[in-house]
Order: structure tokens, then C-alpha cells, then sequence
């Protein structure tokens, strides 16, 4: 593609600037009142899965169908094969090609890339350089959407402020208690990283339960500190459930990676086995002020949250789920509009 001006990618939410997120919501909740537009006629998103999705595959198919567009989906390992991603590597191994050259040929087909790279998982130092999908940006000429890396879940994230602003309204002061569930399936940090930045920025108190060596990546922990310090709001890390849950607006529950066992899943399954009470039932999220409940889904029911709060009348699961589409459609017209 040669139109002027692009790229602009979108690998973290920190990406765009307040303004610009401000904008993209409004957009958003204009399209959720009319969800039909011709905008992007003509265009097409290409859709590169390197792990498996159902929210974010869905959501951005029809949200480019609604804009008029069209996606090409492919995934790994059914539909191509493995990419290179070291730079300068003398390819003598399985994967026959690189990015570079993927991202630079694909870029002359359609007109943005969203990509949700692999998670190797043997090493969370190089893991959580995100190389891959910082790859794809480097190459491509087109914009690249990060669909969820090691590190961060942008567009799930851009949901979440949608959902928390549509039942809170101004967001500055609420408490938010991001809250470490049990799973025999551990789950990627993006989705609380993505999180804890997002509320940071938005000035939100937040309170982060987690079991000893459940810590959350120390780059991202010390830039929310950072931007909690500027912006006047507290946060505050390794609380019991109670503690986190006593007087929040929001309980968000999610299970994530041990990352002092990172790369050794026996020894993660081991640890986390002995937190299988870390539960959200009823009697918790009595003791919070009244607060809803979110979840970035996939859930496993009665292990991570009782059927009772995931279906009573303060479980927010599937308006998140929905917001994803109404504001990919509008971060897909802010990137993508000319
Ligand atoms: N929340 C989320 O990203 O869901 P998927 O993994 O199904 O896309």
C-alpha cells in the first residue's frame, strides 16, 4: 500500500495518547447506536493468528464487515508455516521464511495487519520483548494491530475502558481490584498488564491480588507506579482477595502465569495447585462496594467464578465482549480512515 501517512501501529493502548482513546470511544458508542457504515469500502484488514482466538477473530471479521471492508484470515500451522523473527539469522532451521519479507509482501496486499504472535514460553526475558509482533511493525508498511503479545492486549483493553466507562462514568477515584483466579490452564499477563495501565491513566485506585510469585512483570509495575504517582492515584500489588475486593466498583478476575516459573510448567502447574480457593463466588464480592464484575474470557465456570456472580446481575462478561466489536470498528476508522 503507498497511500501517504501510514503507518500507525497499535502494539500497546499507550499507543494513542488520552485524546485519541477519548475520541475512538466516542466513535465507538456512536457505532454501537448505528452499527453500519461504508467507510472502509474496499479495504481489507489481514487477520494472522499464531494462537487460537474466538472473541478477537469474530469481532474483527464482522467489525471490517460492518465498516464496508472485507478480512483475510490465516492461521498458523493450518494455512502457512512458521515465520523466522531473528534478526540477521542464517535460516538453516524449520521456519522458511521471515517476517521481514511476510510483513513487507503482505503489506502490499491489504491495508493493516493484525497479528497475535506466538508466546514461545520458555524464557520470559525474550518473551516479554515481544519481538515478533515489534517485528511486524518494523516491516510492515502498513498498520500492525497487536490482537494480544506477552506483554499486552490492546484491543481488549480498549474494551474494558468502554465497558467501565459505560457503568461508572468519569473513572477518576473508583477502585478497580484486578484479582488473580485459580486455573489449571495458565493465561497470558497481557490482559492484567493492558489493565493495570489503562487505569493508571484513567486514575483509578486499583488494588492487585495475587498469590506469592504471581507478581506481575516488573517493566510493566513500574511504569503504572510511575503514572499512578503522576496522576495521583494509589496501587497497590500482592493483597489477599479480601483485601483486594473490600471496596471496589469493579472486580476483574483473571488467571495468569507464574513468572518465576515461567518456562518450567511443571513447576507452574505445581504452584499454582495450591491456590485452588482463589475463587470469585458470592460471599466476595459482598464485601465490595456493590462492585460489577468483568472477565476478558475465555472463562472456566466454577473454577475461576462461580455460575452464580458470572450469570447474576452484576456480571458485565458479555457487555466486554460486545464492546470489542464497537470499538475495533472505531480504533479500525481512526488507523484505517483517510
Ligand atoms: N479476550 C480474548 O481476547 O478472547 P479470544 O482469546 O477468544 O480472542
Amino acid at each position: 500500500m503507498t497511500r501517504a501517512s501510514l503507518p500507525a501501529h497499535l502494539i500497546r493502548l499507550r499507543d494513542l495518547s488520552v485524546q485519541d482513546l477519548d475520541l475512538v470511544l466516542e466513535r465507538a458508542r456512536s457505532l454501537k447506536q448505528n452499527p453500519m457504515s461504508g467507510e472502509l469500502a474496499a479495504l481489507t484488514v489481514g487477520l494472522l493468528f499464531f494462537r487460537g482466538s474466538l472473541r478477537t477473530r469474530i469481532s474483527l471479521e464482522v467489525a471490517m464487515h460492518q465498516l464496508g471492508g472485507d478480512t483475510i484470515e490465516l492461521t498458523a500451522s493450518s494455512d502457512f508455516w512458521d515465520l523466522e523473527v531473528r534478526q540477521g539469522a542464517v535460516m538453516d532451521g524449520r521456519p522458511p521464511e521471515h517476517i521481514r519479507d511476510a510483513a513487507a509482501v503482505l503489506s502490499r496486499y491489504v491495508d493493516a495487519l493484525a497479528v497475535r504472535p506466538s508466546t514461545p514460553g520458555r524464557s520470559w526475558e525474550l518473551d516479554r520483548r515481544d519481538d515478533e509482533i515489534h517485528t511486524w511493525a518494523k516491516y510492515a508498511t502498513v498498520p500492525v494491530i497487536n490482537m494480544e503479545s506477552a506483554l499486552w492486549h490492546p484491543l481488549q483493553a480498549l474494551a474494558d475502558r468502554s465497558t467501565l466507562r459505560e457503568e461508572l462514568g468519569d473513572l477518576a477515584g473508583k477502585r478497580l481490584a484486578i484479582v488473580w483466579v485459580h486455573s489449571p490452564e495458565p493465561a497470558s499477563l497481557a490482559v492484567p498488564h493492558s489493565l493495570l495501565d489503562i487505569a493508571v491513566r484513567d486514575r483509578m485506585d486499583v488494588r492487585v491480588a495475587h498469590p506469592p510469585g504471581f507478581e506481575l512483570d516488573p517493566g510493566v509495575v513500574s511504569m503504572a507506579d510511575e503514572t499512578a504517582k503522576e496522576n495521583g492515584c494509589e496501587v497497590r500489588y500482592g493483597l489477599s482477595l479480601e483485601e483486594a475486593v473490600d471496596g471496589a466498583h469493579v472486580v476483574y478476575a483473571r488467571s495468569w502465569q507464574s513468572l518465576s516459573a515461567y518456562g518450567n510448567p511443571t513447576l507452574e502447574a505445581s504452584r499454582r495447585s495450591r491456590y485452588t480457593d482463589w475463587k470469585v463466588d458470592d460471599r466476595l464480592l459482598d464485601l465490595s462496594a456493590d462492585a460489577r464484575f468483568m472477565h476478558a474470557m475465555p472463562i472456566r465456570r466454577n473454577i475461576e467464578v462461580t455460575d452464580d456472580v458470572l450469570d447474576g446481575d452484576k456480571s458485565l462478561v458479555y457487555e466486554q465482549a460486545e464492546n470489542r466489536l464497537h470499538t475495533q470498528k472505531a480504533l479500525l476508522l481512526h488507523l484505517l480512515s483517510r
